[in-house]
């Protein structure tokens, strides 16, 4: 079978392009630990505030020992509003929204979750370096989206 040298010429460069995408998947896996969040559980959006452990939203530490941050979303704000841990804390985001999809996002860390009512969104957040961190919002949800942002402080206590 003849194949014209320019065809085979495209057949090679796709077959390098997909090398590439693969190995970048690779990368984006292995190396900066990419991940498909799961849904962490089922909650009823109506009973957020007297469900455990969102009836005490906040920095807490889990019976085995981890620190969590029970976060509830709902337009256009974040409870807590702010919290502060200390470098070198893993923290167990814990998420969920009373109204509308929210999304959660902390520029210069691995977190990218969306926020979904009835749906509990976990993700796990290491902030080694002190500053000052914004956790926010990523989901279109309305008029006040881009204010609605809480601060993770991370300092020395
Ligand atoms: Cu909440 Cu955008």
């Amino acid at each position: 079978m003849h194949i014209d040298k320019y065809e085979r010429w495209f057949m090679l460069a796709t077959f390098i392009f997909l090398v590439i995408a693969a190995g970048a998947l690779i990368v984006s896996v292995v190396g900066h630990h990419a991940a498909l969040p799961e849904p962490a559980g089922r909650i009823d959006p109506d009973e957020v505030r007297t469900t455990p452990p969102f009836d005490q939203p906040g920095l807490r530490t889990a019976p085995d020992g981890s620190t969590e941050l029970i976060l509830i979303g709902q337009a256009w704000q974040w409870t807590p509003d702010e919290v502060t841990v200390a470098p070198g804390t893993e923290v167990t985001i814990k998420a969920t929204s009373v109204d509308v999809v929210h999304g959660i996002r902390i520029p210069d860390t691995n977190a990218n979750v969306m926020v979904i009512p009835g749906q509990i969104s976990e993700i796990d957040v290491t902030f080694d370096d002190p500053g000052l961190y914004s956790l926010i919002c990523h989901e279109y949800c309305g008029i006040g989206h881009h204010n609605m942002y809480m601060n993770i402080r991370v300092e020395e206590s």
